[in-house]
Formats: C-alpha cells, structure tokens, sequence
C-alpha cells in the first residue's frame, strides 16, 4: 500500500518548486481600457477577483454598466470607421505581429498571472495557454493583407464592430481567439472577460496600449452576466462571439434573432474518448488522463466519457489508477503541480454536486488519497466505473476532473453510444489500425476527432462543434470567416 504524503498519494514526494511573482507587479485596481483609455466605471462599482487555490482578494476590478458598455462600443465604432476600416491591411497586420511579440516577451508574467487568478497548473499556463495565444496573434497577422487568396472569387470585407464574451477556463487563449482573426479581419472589438478571471485581458489591454494599437480598436470592459448582456444587446454591435455554458448561448441566440447580428457560439461537450485492444494501452492511458485531469477537467472539449473495449478493460483501468495515485494536486504556481484548483466556489459546488449525483446513480467511485489544501477549492482526480449510458455523469457536463467509465463489444456498439449525447465538440480514438480511425471519424458527430493523441492544438485548425456545442469554427481560414462578409 503507497504512504500518504502531503501532496499525493504516492511513496514519494517532490520538493517544492514554486514560480516566482517578484518579476512584475499587479495594480489594487484596475478600470475599463475604452478607446485607449483607462476610465472609471460610470456605475461606480467594483468587484473582487480572488486566487482560488487561497481565497485571498487579488485586486478590484471594474463593473462596466449599460452605460460604460455603450461608450465602449462607441469607442469601437468610432475607431473602426476613422481608422481601422482605412488602413491597408498590412499595415494593420503590424500591429497583430507587434501584440503577438510582447505576448512572448511577457509570457512568464501572463503565465503566472493566469494560474494566480484563475487556478491553473503554471505548467499549463507557461506550455499552452500563453504560447498557444502568442501563435494565434502570429498566425492572424500573416492574413490579414492576403484575405482576398484566402477566399478566392470572393470580396472579403469587414462586418465592424464585434462584441466579444469569453469564459473563465482559457482566459488569455480566449482572448486570443477573439482578438488576432477580428483584427486581421478589420473589425474592432469590445471583449469581455469572466468575471473571475479578469486579469490577463486586462495585461493585455495594458499591452495592446505599449503596442500603441490606435485607440479604440480593441475596448476591454469587465462585470459579470449583466454586462455581457448589454454587450449582447447593444444595437451598435455587428457580430457576438460567444464562449460559454450552453445555457448562455441559448439566451444569446434568442436575443439576437431577427437583429440581423452575426453570431458564433462556442458552448459545451461531453467528449467521448475510445480505446480499442488493439491500441498502445500506455499511451492511451496517459491521453486519457491528459484529456479529462488538464486543466481541472475545465475544458469544453475534455474527455469526460471513456470508452473501454472489454477485453483491456481492466488492464486500463489498473493502470489509470496507478497513474491517478501519482497525480500532484495542489499549489498552482508550483511547477510540479498537475491539478491546480477549481476556478470558483461556485464551480466546485456543480463539480461536487455530480459526485453525490455519480454515487447515488450506482456508480463506483474512486479517488487516489491524496491530501489537499486547507484554503482554496480543491477537487481529487476522479473516476467513476460501472456508468449507465442513461446516468446524468455521462450525459451532462461536470466541467471537472471526473471520468465516467463505459464499455464496449463492437464498433457500431460505440459509436452509437458516443454519439448518445446532446453535445458534439470533440472525441479521440485509441487504436494502432488508420483504418478504424477513418471509419470512426466519419461517423462520430463531432467537430474535432483526435486520433492517437488529446487535447492539441493549434492555429490553423479549426474547431468547435455539432449541436449543443455550438455553432460556427475558430482557428484557420474557418475562423477568419466568422469575421468578413464574403460577397
Ligand atoms: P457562463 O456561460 O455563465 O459564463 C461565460 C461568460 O459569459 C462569462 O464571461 C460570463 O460573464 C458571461 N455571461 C454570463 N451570463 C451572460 C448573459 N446572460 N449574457 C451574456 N454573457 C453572459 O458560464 P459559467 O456560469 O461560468 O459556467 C457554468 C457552466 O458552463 C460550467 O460548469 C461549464 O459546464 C460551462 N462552461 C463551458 C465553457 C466552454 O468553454 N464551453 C466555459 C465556461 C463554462
Ligand atoms: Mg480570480
């Protein structure tokens, strides 16, 4: 039997390595960046944003009303037709190119921030997120004087202004998302982040300002629900691009009928990942658990139902848990941290809501025995076995670090069952035979199919998905129509 250790539940444990935070300083308070100013919320009112892996106060960020939110996309309107809509596109990409280069020279910054403010592992914050969001400046600047070979026979123009909603799980990468495509596009932007992880859009408001962007082109407003509301339902605005809960974007989708406003919702999944005999079961047992304990399972596109082929099935599951047991959970700015912390209070209420759910369904569960923090919001890596195709762990999305356990006998057989969900963003397929890869893919309903790997990414792809989980693509020449009129 492994000796519990602070940390994990290994018989071993690691010195502490933790990232410094004396290389920068963040402000007590921080206002809303419109046309390339810092203004004081018209409503006066400002909220907390905390770190939840100790529940201490970061700073105080600004509540944008109806108001503040109008003289933002104003601000943007205002940009966009004096100056943004007239400049050669070359000369705009060089700004993009220039957001793109002080992202790299301030990575270290926004990767700590990132898992201060939000609770993610530094190694991710520092090897994805803030990489990964340099890439897709990089990648959106070299189109934007080329648009016209982009889209062949067609007219390429702008749509104006584009209000921009991102959640809290990729808070700079999001931010990236939305910004680098509608910029190379021409458009202006008003963006607004999730309300407990504001700090990295604002970093890169501060840096959008020493790219010395003309002011206007890029507004970044903070607040929670409300104001992403008024952002919706401003009549100035052209185009939504929306990242969230599929609750949100139905609402979205009702506000917005009959405005003539252009729409992409980015919503929710509930991935399937499927392992045949036939795959390398050590490399699919460490996809699987990349796939669903990244990033505290806070990933739309997570692998949150596993499909095991009976006959490995135990094998794979001795071996997840071995791998689970050696699962680090705990100071995020550590660098051998592999689970940081759950984002909110409020996040670790539904994930321990769907445990209860989980067990009274008739669900086995288990845990590694693992000690966490005292303060913060903390969640062990979870399994569940024995899940019912009906139960609500392998139907809704827990948004955590949970795995529901299925298995299967024949290949109609799973790809029946993973295609049983009212979502479709993503799914990954184990096995060593191209041919069952290329059968699967052209039968599972999901916009993007990972073969023989998980959760990877990259600019030129697009992604998003079927169904529940939204509608229209990001990343690619896919996402570069989501901003243009194409006549
Ligand atoms: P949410 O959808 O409420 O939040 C996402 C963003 O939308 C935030 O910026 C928020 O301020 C904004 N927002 C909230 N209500 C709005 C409204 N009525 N109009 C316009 N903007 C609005 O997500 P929440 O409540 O933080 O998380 C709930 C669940 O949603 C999670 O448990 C998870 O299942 C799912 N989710 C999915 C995400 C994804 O990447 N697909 C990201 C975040 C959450
Ligand atoms: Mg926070």
């Amino acid at each position: 039997m492994a000796t519990k250790t602070k940390k994990q539940a290994f018989d071993w444990q690691l010195a502490p390595a933790p990232e410094s935070k004396d290389h920068f300083t963040l402000k007590s308070e921080y206002d809303l960046f419109i046309g390339g100013k810092w203004v004081k919320p018209k409503s006066g009112k400002y909220f907390d944003t905390i770190n939840p892996a100790n529940e201490q106060k970061i700073a105080r960020i600004a509540e944008a009303n109806q108001a503040d939110v109008d003289a933002a996309v104003k601000a943007a309107r205002k940009a966009y037709d004096n100056v943004w809509s007239k400049m050669p596109a070359a000369e705009r990409a060089k700004y993009i190119y220039r957001i793109a280069r002080l992202l790299q020279e301030k990575a270290r910054q926004f990767a700590v921030v990132e898992s201060m403010d939000g609770g993610k592992a530094i190694r991710e914050s520092r090897d994805v997120d803030v990489p990964l969001a340099a890439a897709h400046f990089f990648y959106y600047a070299g189109w934007a004087d080329k648009l016209g070979y982009a889209f062949p026979g067609k007219t390429p123009s702008a749509l104006g202004v584009a209000g921009q909603i991102i959640p809290w799980n990729f808070p700079l990468l999001m931010a990236a998302w939305k910004i680098a495509p509608a910029l190379a596009c021409g458009n202006t932007v008003v963006l607004k982040p999730a309300e407990t992880t504001p700090l990295t859009s604002l970093l890169l408001a501060e840096l959008i300002q020493e790219a010395e962007l003309p002011d206007g082109v890029v507004n970044i407003i903070t607040g929670a629900g409300a104001t992403g509301a008024a952002l919706v339902n401003h009549p100035g605005i052209d185009k939504i691009a929306f990242t969230g809960s599929t609750g949100v974007g139905k609402l979205i989708q009702k506000s917005i009928a009959g405005t003539g406003k252009k729409a992409t919702l980015e919503l929710g999944g509930k991935a399937a990942n499927i392992i045949f005999a036939d795959a390398t079961i050590d490399q699919a047992v460490e996809g699987i658990i990349n796939g669903i304990y990244f990033n505290q399972g806070h990933v739309c596109c997570a692998g949150s139902r596993l499909f095991v082929e009976e006959g490995v099935h135990d094998e794979v599951i001795r071996k997840l848990k071995h791998r689970m047991r050696s699962l680090v959970v705990g100071d995020p700015l550590d660098k051998n941290t592999d689970i940081g912390a759950i984002n909110s209070k409020e996040q670790l209420g539904t994930i321990n809501k769907y445990l209860k759910v989980g067990v009274a369904d008739g669900a086995e569960m288990y845990q590694p025995a693992c000690e966490l923090p005292s303060k913060g919001f903390w969640c062990r890596p979870t399994l569940f076995l024995n899940v019912a195709q009906s139960a609500r762990i392998a139907q809704e999305e827990i948004f955590g670090p949970v795995l529901a356990v299925q298995t299967f006998r024949t290949v109609d057989e799973v790809i029946q069952k993973a295609n049983n969900t009212l979502y479709g963003l993503s799914a990954g397929v184990w096995t060593d035979k191209g041919s069952k890869i290329f059968n699967l893919t052209s039968k599972l309903r999901a916009g993007v199919i990972w073969a023989n790997t998980y959760n990877k990414f990259d600019p030129t792809s697009p992604f998003g998905g079927y169904k529940e989980s939204g509608y229209g693509r990001e990343g690619g020449l896919h996402g570069l129509s989501a901003y243009l009129n194409l006549s």
